[in-house]
């Protein structure tokens, strides 16, 4: 391909240059282009817009690969936990065992929370929505942790990420006991971060938590798999809030409040309730059929990226086999309407076309289910787990000197100047 793009408007024609990443398609970079013609680009929806540089993640929807800093999805989520991940998206770099060792100390001896901001959660509703209890309480860390809001200051960066990574699951967990009336339950140091989290989410006064290994590891790795997801909208949510300066406590609050929506973070509760709704296998053609009638949308199917099976998805499926196994729920009538609903969806000529594929969020629900949690807790634990995405990102902004506030142009189509009209005048 050419170095430059030319586009040839009002007489006159415009050089773009032609950027190139290490991988995936090239960029026309229009950062002259308002100057040169006077005109803006049109892309709702940002369908064909980078929206900047990033070294973090990769995603070839076509093929179906997912790689963090290099490395396949499918390699960490069976490799990896999901602190080394987290190391790998903050640093570039996998840790050695020295740098993990430190990293999962520092993690660590940061989960508590100020005893201040136990009294916060007072303030909800007994029945608010967890996720909507995250993102009052997410916000609110800024208020708490002063000493690490100076987004100039490079080791505040890494404290203010620190914070974030260890203190999410104590949140999270306490959003949860709040949720189902149960005392809130203290971090152990002794613990894994997924087995910490577990406890303080199935721990009661009454009877404590016994760790069992198979649904600690599908806890980690369901961590793992939706640790990041280049720029998806709840992340372009994060950069935005932070490209005006911003503290990370209140960038990754803006980012929870949009994984909460259906099209994104919610879907897996929406999945989950779906395959309630279908409830048998013989449902199934009557439920395709109203999809392809457009009344609703198959949920955990299909992605802006993926026009594939989406990586993500097989890991979550055999995480599913393997949890309902360690439950003693291989019979989940659900598991089997999913399977079946994911065999017909395949061989459909309306999903083919369409290129509509399970994503992650079609066996998460089940899984997350099976592990104990509400369907009120699925965007929570995404939450959890992509907060290292968010703070990764964020960071890599604030520290690239191309960085400027976002702030995207628009199509007026509305009306023009005109006289005001006094209140009696008005029809
Ligand atoms: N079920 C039925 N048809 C669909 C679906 C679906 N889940 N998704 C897309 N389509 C159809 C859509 O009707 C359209 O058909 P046509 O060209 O005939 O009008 C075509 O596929 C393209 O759809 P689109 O809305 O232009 O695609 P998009 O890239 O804007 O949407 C999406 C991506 C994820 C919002 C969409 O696929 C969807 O709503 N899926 C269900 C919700 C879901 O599972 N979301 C989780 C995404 S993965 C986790 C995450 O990243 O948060």
């Amino acid at each position: 391909m050419a170095d430059t793009a030319k586009i040839s408007i009002g007489g006159k024609t415009i050089d773009l240059p032609i950027l190139k990443g290490t991988t995936g398609p090239d960029v026309v970079d229009i950062r002259k282009y308002y100057a040169e013609s006077d005109t803006f680009t049109y892309d709702p929806g940002f369908t064909s817009t980078a929206s900047c540089e990033s070294k973090i993640t990769y995603i070839d929807g076509d093929a179906g690969i997912l790689l963090h800093r290099g490395y396949k999805i499918g390699e960490l989520a069976e490799q990896s936990t999901f602190l080394d991940v987290c190391y790998l998206l903050l640093h570039g770099e996998l840790p050695n065992a020295a740098q993990y060792e430190e990293f999962e100390h520092t993690i660590t001896y940061h989960t508590m929370l100020h005893e201040q901001f136990d009294r916060f959660f007072q303030g909800f509703r007994r029945d608010a929505h967890p996720m909507a209890i995250m993102t009052g309480a997410v916000g609110a860390l800024s208020a708490f942790y002063h000493d690490s809001t100076d987004i100039n200051d490079p080791e505040q960066r890494m404290i203010s990420a620190h914070r974030l990574i260890a203190k999410m699951p104590t949140i999270a967990a306490r959003a949860f006991k709040y949720f189902t009336g149960q005392p809130f339950v203290h971090p152990r140091n002794d613990l894994s971060y997924a087995e910490n989290f577990l406890r303080m989410c199935f721990s009661v006064p009454a009877e404590d938590w016994k760790p069992n290994p198979v649904l600690t590891r599908a806890m980690d790795r369901i961590f793992i798999l939706h640790a990041d997801h280049e720029q998806n909208a709840s992340t372009s949510t994060v950069r935005l809030a932070g490209s005006s300066g911003a503290n990370p406590f209140a960038c990754i609050a803006a980012g929870i409040a949009c994984l909460w929506g259906p099209a994104h973070g919610g879907a897996n509760e929406e999945a989950l309730n779906m395959l309630k709704e279908i409830g048998t296998v013989d449902k199934i053609p009557e439920y395709i059929q109203g999809v392809k009638d457009r009344r609703y949308r198959l949920m955990g199917f299909g992605h802006r990226v993926y026009k594939n099976y989406d990586p993500r998805a097989t890991v979550m499926q055999k995480t599913c086999h393997e949890v309902l196994k360690e439950v003693g729920d291989e019979n989940d009538p659900l598991l089997k309407v999913a399977l079946e609903l994911e065999r017909i969806a395949l061989s459909d000529e309306y999903f083919i076309e369409r290129k509509l594929y399970p994503n992650v969020d079609f066996y998460s629900g089940i899984t997350l289910r099976a592990l104990g949690f509400p369907a009120e807790m699925f965007t929570v634990l995404f939450a959890v787990a992509r907060t290292v995405g968010w703070i990764s990102q964020w960071k890599e902004m604030i520290e690239d000197p191309a960085y400027k506030i976002g702030r995207p142009r628009q199509l007026y189509t509305g009306a023009l100047e005109r006289p005001y009209v006094p209140v009696d005048k008005r029809p």
